[in-house]
């Protein structure tokens, strides 16, 4: 029985981990953050103080890493048996993930990783390639994007309801640099798959999203 696949795909902050964890929940298909292994990547090379630079550092440790996520009402990510939740989170992660995912080498060694979460009764999976490279079969295919200032807009209000300090600048040349870096990459690069849904969040409820990408399921 083929298993069937909704990819969301689309720049950072465009709310893609709220609607594909909403449409999995609602669906009860499980959920890939494919963002999240680059980012425990990321956490995995800061904490040992290797070069980010560095490809063949990089990819082995990307071989080597054992990731477990615990997909409850919370994602929560443990890292060689460490739960490392809440420093995936951190902008300074985000950064870093996108600087290792350039990488060809690494993207390759973690190909097999994403597809394995491909499993009945179904998969949401949220990332950049999702579409392009990663299940390029999925029946159904969602470009979800926003405008650069309405992105950072919600990423400083986040920040700032769980107490951290935000500058709003900061975020918004961040989001900007993070954007350029994805899609100019050689491998894999953030772009829209021909046959994908595009919808533009910018001036959407959450709701209404989320209403737009079942439709297309159902
Ligand atoms: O989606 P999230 O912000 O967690 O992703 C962090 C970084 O990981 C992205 O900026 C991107 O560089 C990288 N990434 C990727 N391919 C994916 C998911 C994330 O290159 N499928």
């Amino acid at each position: 029985m083929a298993i069937p696949v909704l990819t969301i795909d689309g720049p950072s902050g465009a709310g893609k981990g709220t609607v594909s964890r909403a449409v999995a929940k609602k669906l009860g298909w499980h959920y890939l953050d494919s963002g999240s292994i680059y980012r425990s990547l990321a956490v995995l090379a800061l904490k040992e103080s290797v070069d980010l630079q560095d490809e063949f550092v990089m990819a082995s440790l990307a071989q080597a890493m054992e990731l477990e996520f615990d997909c409850g009402d919370e994602l929560v990510v443990r890292l060689n048996g460490e739960d490392v939740t809440a420093q995936l989170g951190l902008e300074a992660t985000g950064n870093a993930a996108s600087i290792v995912a350039v990488h060809p080498e690494v993207r390759r060694v973690l190909l097999q990783k994403q597809k394995d979460f491909k499993r009945l009764p179904g998969l949401v999976a949220d990332g950049r390639d999702m579409a392009t490279v990663v299940f390029p079969e999925a029946e159904n295919k969602v470009f979800l994007t926003a405008s650069a200032s309405e992105r950072a807009a919600r990423r400083y209000k986040q920040l700032i309801e769980k107490g951290i300090d935000a500058n709003i600048v900061q975020i918004t040349n961040e989001i900007e640099e993070r954007d350029r870096r994805d899609s100019e990459r050689k491998t894999a690069p953030l772009a829209m798959a021909n046959d994908a849904h595009y919808i533009d969040s910018s001036d959407m409820p959450l709701e209404a999203v989320i209403e737009e990408v079942l439709n297309l399921i159902h």
